[in-house]
């Protein structure tokens, strides 16, 4: 497996058993994931997040805050995001390979990002609780990759007020018990008026599939 099968590397990501799975297959797939899947499989998640995030949450980032991009790759939602405002923002990945290639994306000239930092969201983050004004999450909570239990860390790292949009693919959601555990959540008052939208994670996606779409979770957190 070299990296160069979308198909291959898609499966291999899926099945991936724990972080270090995961540093390494990304390393592989970093170099042709956009040129590959991205484009090949249409996969048009990181607009659709980036446009619920956007109708819901933009209104409360002022100047001087920032958004954070959890599990953010080579960078996509960072450009939608930057396209729809003048806003700051990092992006956070275990996978070096993968912020490389987020930190040459630019928008008029300057990085989308502000900030790039390398985590493993199945650790506690070193980052300052209340720093962020919202979050974005595209392609992260899935399969192989992380689950519920990665939320009370990028819930601690928002202040409170600030709006999350997480995708959440819908076969993992249902598999992995994130209901019960937004269900906790908002009864502890961590999150408020959670919303659920669903959106194709590639276009043209068969919407009964729920490998093709994903959960968008919306929330305020507390
Ligand atoms: C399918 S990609 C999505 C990337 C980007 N958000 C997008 O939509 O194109 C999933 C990302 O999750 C990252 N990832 C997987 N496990 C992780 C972990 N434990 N901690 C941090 N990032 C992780 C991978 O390195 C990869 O960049």
């Amino acid at each position: 497996m070299n990296g160069d099968d979308p198909d291959e590397m898609l499966a291999a990501v899926y099945a991936a058993d724990g972080p270090e799975a995961n540093r390494s297959l990304y390393a592989r797939w970093a170099a042709t994931y956009e040129t590959g899947f991205v484009t090949d499989r249409r996969y048009g998640y990181p607009e659709q997040v980036v446009s619920v995030f956007a109708e819901h949450g933009l209104a409360g980032v002022g100047e001087g805050d920032a958004v954070v991009d959890v599990g953010c790759g080579t960078g996509l939602a960072g450009v939608a995001l930057r396209r729809r405002a003048a806003v700051a923002v990092d992006g956070l990945d275990i996978s070096p390979e993968m912020l490389q290639h987020a930190a040459s994306k630019q928008h008029d000239g300057v990085p989308v990002y502000r900030e790039l930092i390398e985590v493993d969201l199945t650790q506690p983050l070193r980052i300052e609780s209340g720093t962020y004004a919202g979050v974005v999450s595209v392609g992260t909570f899935t399969h192989g990759h992380v689950g519920p239990a990665s939320l009370d860390e990028v819930l601690r790292i928002v202040r409170p007020g600030g709006v999350a949009a997480i995708g959440i693919n819908a076969a993992h959601f249902a598999a992995a018990g994130f209901g019960e555990a937004f269900d906790h959540l908002g009864s502890s008052g961590r999150i408020a008026d959670l919303r659920l939208v669903d959106v194709p994670i590639y276009d043209g996606a068969d919407m009964t599939d729920p490998d093709q779409f994903a959960h968008v979770a919306l929330f305020t957190v507390g």
